[in-house]
């Protein structure tokens, strides 16, 4: 599983790809991850919020509506667990997350600035 999502990562992430051992790690260390044939999203639950690590789609099967799916699947989860808010950061230059997370309902609540390699992350969050 941690190999086929680190080959998946690289696809989706070619110039800071994730090894398998990363993955391994982020799940020893009690993140949540969810994989599909073609996508996968990684999030954590602290008491009643949960972050959005990572989400990514192969980049041949995007636009087909297996982001918004996962995320769905994950709200529902967390619904069930008594998880209130989901809350992600993203790169302001990530217009396709953006429009997919705005898609999901989420909304633009913070600005971190010069968070990614001196990118400006933008904070998003969701009400359960
Ligand atoms: C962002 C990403 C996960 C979206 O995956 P996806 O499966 O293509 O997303 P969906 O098909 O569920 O898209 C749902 C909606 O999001 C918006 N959206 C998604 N990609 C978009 C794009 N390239 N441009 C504009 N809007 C986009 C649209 O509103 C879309 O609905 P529509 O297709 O009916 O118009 C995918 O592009 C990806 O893996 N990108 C690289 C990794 C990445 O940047 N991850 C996010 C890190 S924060």
């Amino acid at each position: 599983m941690f190999q086929k999502l680190s080959n998946l990562h690289k696809k989706c992430f070619p110039k800071k790809p994730w090894s398998a051992d990363d993955f391994r790690d982020l799940k020893q260390s009690g993140c949540e991850i969810i994989m599909s044939e073609n996508g996968f999203i990684v999030y954590r639950i602290a008491v009643d919020e949960a972050e959005v690590i990572t989400i990514g789609v192969n980049p041949e099967k995007r636009r087909l509506g297996i982001a918004s799916a996962m995320i769905g699947i994950i709200e529902k989860n967390l619904k069930n667990q008594g998880v209130k808010k989901i809350f992600l950061e993203v790169a302001s230059n990530n217009i396709p997350a953006q429009k997919l997370y705005e898609n999901c309902g989420f909304k633009t609540v913070g600005l971190r600035p010069k968070y990614y390699d001196g990118m400006d992350a933008i904070l998003m969050s969701k009400e359960l």
